[in-house]
């Protein structure tokens, strides 16, 4: 499958709040400022498929808004639950630019979130 790199955002214009929630190629994707930098997850709980932005970033991790699992945004690995770990996209950041790489075929139902209101 192919994928393609995307431009986001200046790195000195990312939220101070840590996390930006983006569209790209159909993809819903959640950028957090971790411990060591940014990271790209896709934007959807394994559990009920719940929008992750809609939670907080905590020492690297984003905790679900609807039941509280917590994943590890560097490699997706769920720590909070026991639940599938997420995708997690290639970042890089060109000149001061951040960029997201994701695949150029949309998610499926299997990974697309659930959006609400
Ligand atoms: S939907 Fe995320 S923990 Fe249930």
């Amino acid at each position: 499958m192919s994928s393609s790199w995307h431009p986001l955002i200046s790195e000195d214009q990312f939220p101070a709040e840590g996390k930006l929630a983006a569209k790209l190629a159909g993809w819903h994707v959640l950028v957090g400022r971790g411990e060591h930098g940014f990271h790209a997850v896709n934007d959807r709980c394994t559990h009920q498929a719940a929008l992750l932005s809609g939670g907080r970033i905590r020492r690297g991790a984003v905790m679900c808004p609807l039941h509280g699992a917590r994943f590890e945004l560097a490699s997706g690995t769920c720590i909070g639950g026991a639940y599938r770990n997420l995708r997690v996209f290639p970042l890089r950041v060109e000149g001061g630019l951040i960029e997201v790489c994701v695949p150029d075929s949309p998610p499926g139902l299997d990974e697309s979130p659930v959006i609400t209101g």
